[in-house]
């Protein structure tokens, strides 16, 4: 089949994925996969702006890919790479930094908000983070990128310096658009904060039947029901939120009987783990197959990086020569 364009999305290695991964992001890269050729990239080099701790990155990087091919990534058609196994990508971004103005850098909202989460580490990297990430995108002619609306002013970034490349050096870069997920913000256990693995109120979609319950026990419902005989209102549960989506059959009837006090938050819950922990049956057991093999994730990241370095090595040459580089 023709392929509508190139998608480009990256993710920080941040180990087992969770739901709000999931239902965000993960969901969606396996679905773009069947109009698109896809490029997906474990941004360790993008990790390195913020953690101050780097012995996990490898472990991390392996069970995200893991629960990425678990959960439909087609390695033989997807490229599946990491950023710093295509060194192109470094060269790329020393090239954009030097069209970049600084202030488009300090102005951006992601960066004062790094700034004010982490005040001791304010490092020249975090300061070029989106050139980086322009290069990420730039370095595969991705047409595409699916990202959270929290990435928009990177997005935006991105299409500015493309432009300004392209305006200075001949068209050789290619302006992204972004697609946006229409799923909105998936909230944690504690039914306040976005699910976040920091922030420890997530649910792993590796989680077997066992750990699911222990976390779905423990999620925040609507608080105003005290008692079992209390009438509930979905509308503020996060539990009946997901229900939405793991339990599209049962979810009408949920409400009604939530709203009468027909079920109490407990029974309510225990739909809801049996229904998430059914969704993720599959996925579970195809994860514990591709995990068996130490080498497999590696072996695919190989053949990724081996792929990827292909285009990089080409559009680096272009863009050394539009540049003037002798
Ligand atoms: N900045 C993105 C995030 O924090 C990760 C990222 C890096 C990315 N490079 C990218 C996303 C390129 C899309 C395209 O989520």
């Amino acid at each position: 089949m023709e392929k509508k364009g190139r998608v480009f999305s990256g993710a920080r290695p941040t180990g087992r994925q969770h739901l709000g991964n999931y239902l965000g992001a993960i969901r969606n890269y396996v679905a773009l996969q069947d109009e698109y050729e896809c490029v997906y990239c474990v941004v360790d080099l993008h990790a390195l702006t913020t953690l101050e701790d780097t012995d996990k990155l490898k472990e991390w990087t392996r069970e995200m890919v893991l629960d990425w091919l678990a959960a439909g990534m087609r390695p033989e058609e997807t490229i599946i790479f990491v950023q710093s196994h295509v060194p192109q990508v470094t060269e790329l971004h020393t090239i954009l930094s030097m069209v970049t103005p600084l202030g488009w850098l300090t102005r951006l909202p992601t960066f004062k908000e790094k700034v004010r989460q982490q005040p001791d580490n304010v490092n020249y990297g975090l300061v070029g983070y989106p050139v980086l990430m322009a290069a990420d995108i730039a370095l595969y002619k991705a047409d595409t990128v699916p990202v959270g609306i929290d990435q928009a002013p990177h997005l935006e970034f991105t299409r500015e310096i493309v432009r300004r490349f392209n305006h200075l050096f001949g068209p050789v870069l290619v302006e992204p658009q972004a697609k946006h997920t229409d799923f909105p913000k998936v909230l944690g256990i504690d039914g306040v904060n976005k699910m976040s693995k920091s922030l420890n109120n997530h649910i792993e979609i590796s989680a077997s039947p066992e750990e699911i319950w222990q976390r779905v026990r423990m999620m925040v419902t609507d608080p105003a029901r005290r008692y079992r005989h209390d009438p509930g209102h979905p509308e503020v549960c996060n539990v009946f939120t997901l229900h939405g989506f793991f339990s599209p059959a049962q979810v009408r009837q949920i409400e009604v009987d939530c709203r009468s006090a027909a079920i109490g938050c407990v029974e309510c819950k225990k739909i809801f783990a049996r229904n998430l922990s059914d969704y993720f049956a599959p996925f579970r057991e195809r994860r514990a197959r591709f995990a068996a093999d130490p080498d497999y994730v590696w072996d695919v990241l190989a053949d990724g990086a081996r792929r990827a370095r292909a285009i990089a090595s080409q559009v680096i040459d272009e863009v050394k020569r539009a540049v003037g580089l002798p």
